[in-house]
C-alpha cells in the first residue's frame, strides 16, 4: 500500500511563508512548520530574520546624499545587520553535508561560484562513451560514409540515435491539463462487486488498491494560476493486482462537446487570444464565446462552468466524474453499463 508522505498536517500560516508568489496575507508568522524538524526551523528563522532585516530599513536614509552638492563627498551608506546568518543564507539546507556540497559549514560572506570549479568536477577517465543502449562507442563525431568521400550510410545507428535523440530533446507541453498536482493514496472498495465486474480493485469489501491521482486545470499552461475559472481534471492511476488501470475524470459530470472531432476547435477557441495572449488559463473571451454560441450541445456544460464549481476552493474540495459510460464485465462474461462518479 502506498505510504502517505506527511509533514504533520496543516500548520496555520505555513503555506504563506513558503509561498514564492506573494508575501504572507497575515503579518504574523507561524511559530512552527509541522513536527520538530531542524531544516523547517532553519527555514522559519530564515524567513523571520529575512523580513526583520528588510523591515529594519524601510527606505534608504542616505539616498538624498547621492544628489546635489552632497554627492561631491560620497557617504558610506547605511547598513543593517541580520539577527541571524540564516537571513542571508541562499537556502535553509546550507548546513546539510554531502559529497557534492561539502561539509555543511556555510562560508559566511563567501560565494562558491567565485572559486574554482574543481568541487563539481567528475573524473570520467576509464569509462567509455556508450549509446543510449550501453553499446560502447569509439567515436561519435564522424558518421559512417561509403568510401572516402561517399554519402552517409543509414546503417550508422549511432548517428541515427544521436540525431533522433537531439530531435526529441524538447517535449512539448500537453495541449490541455498542462498544470497539475498529484498525490498518492489508496482506493477502498466498500463492497464486493464480483457480481458485476471481475476487475481486481472491486473484488472484496475493504480491499485497498494503491492509487496516484493527478489533479489539473485544463486551459492554462504550466505556469498559469490555480485560481482560474476552469474545469478541473481528476486522473487516477490504480496500481491493481492485474496491472495499471487509468481512469480520467473531470469535476463536472458533462462535457463541452459530444464528438472528439470538435476537440481541437474547442481547445483552440479557449486558448488565449493570439495577439495579446489573454486571458491566461481562463475562458472569458471572444473566441471561446464565438465557439460556444455556435455549439448548442455546449450549454449544459456552460451552466456548470459558470457556476462556483469551476472555481473550487481547492483540489481537496472537488468531486470526480468519469463522464463517459463504461462497460463492466464479470467473470461469466456478463456486462452492465456504469458511470464512475
Ligand atoms: C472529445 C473528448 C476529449 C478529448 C479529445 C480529450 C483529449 C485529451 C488530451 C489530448 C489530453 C492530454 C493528454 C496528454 O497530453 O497527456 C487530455 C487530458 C485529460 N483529459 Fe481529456 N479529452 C476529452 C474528454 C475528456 C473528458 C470527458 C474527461 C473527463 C472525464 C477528460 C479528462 C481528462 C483529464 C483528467 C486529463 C488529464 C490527464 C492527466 O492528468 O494525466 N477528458 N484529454
Amino acid at each position: 500500500m502506498a505510504k502517505r508522505k506527511t509533514n504533520g498536517g496543516a500548520v496555520d500560516g505555513a503555506g504563506s511563508v513558503l509561498s514564492t508568489i506573494a508575501g504572507p496575507a497575515e503579518p504574523a508568522h507561524p511559530t512552527r512548520l509541522g513536527p520538530p524538524n531542524q531544516i523547517a526551523e532553519q527555514l522559519l528563522t530564515k524567513v523571520v530574520t529575512d523580513q526583520a532585516l528588510a523591515a529594519g530599513m524601510p527606505f534608504n536614509p542616505t539616498k538624498p546624499l547621492e544628489y546635489g552638492e552632497a554627492a561631491y563627498t560620497p557617504h558610506e551608506g547605511d547598513t543593517e545587520s541580520p539577527a541571524s546568518d540564516w537571513a542571508t543564507a541562499s537556502t535553509s539546507t546550507e548546513s546539510v553535508a554531502s559529497p557534492k556540497v561539502g561539509d555543511g559549514r556555510p562560508d559566511i560572506g563567501g560565494n562558491p561560484l567565485d572559486g574554482p570549479l574543481d568541487r563539481v568536477r567528475v573524473d570520467d577517465s576509464g569509462r567509455e562513451l556508450t549509446t543510449n543502449q550501453g553499446v560502447p562507442v569509439a567515436d561519435n563525431q564522424h558518421s559512417l560514409k561509403i568510401g572516402l568521400r561517399g554519402p552517409t550510410a543509414m546503417e550508422d545507428f549511432i548517428l541515427r540515435e544521436k540525431i533522433t535523440h537531439f530531435d526529441h530533446e524538447r517535449i512539448p507541453e500537453r495541449v490541455v491539463h498542462a498544470r497539475g498536482s498529484a498525490a498518492h493514496g489508496y482506493f477502498e472498495s466498500y463492497n464486493d462487486l464480483c457480481a458485476i465486474t471481475r476487475a481486481a480493485p472491486f473484488s472484496a469489501a475493504g480491499k485497498r488498491t494503491p492509487v496516484f491521482v493527478r489533479f489539473s486545470t485544463v486551459a492554462g499552461e504550466r505556469g498559469s494560476a490555480d485560481t482560474v475559472r476552469d474545469v478541473r481534471g481528476f486522473a487516477t492511476k490504480f496500481y491493481t493486482d492485474e496491472g495499471n488501470w487509468d481512469l480520467v475524470a473531470n469535476n463536472i459530470p458533462v462535457f463541452f462537446i459530444q464528438d472528439a472531432m470538435k476537440f481541437p476547435d474547442l481547445v483552440h477557441a479557449v486558448k488565449p487570444e493570439p495577439h495579446h495572449a489573454m486571458p491566461q488559463a481562463s475562458s472569458a473571451h471572444d473566441t471561446f464565446w464565438d465557439f460556444a454560441s455556435l455549439s448548442p450541445e455546449i450549454f449544459h456544460m456552460l451552466m456548470w462552468h459558470t457556476s462556483d464549481r469551476a472555481i473550487p476552493r481547492s483540489y481537496r474540495m472537488m468531486q470526480g466524474f468519469g463522464v463517459h459510460t463504461f462497460r463492466l464485465v464479470n467473470a461469466k462474461g456478463e456486462s452492465v453499463f456504469c458511470k464512475f462518479h
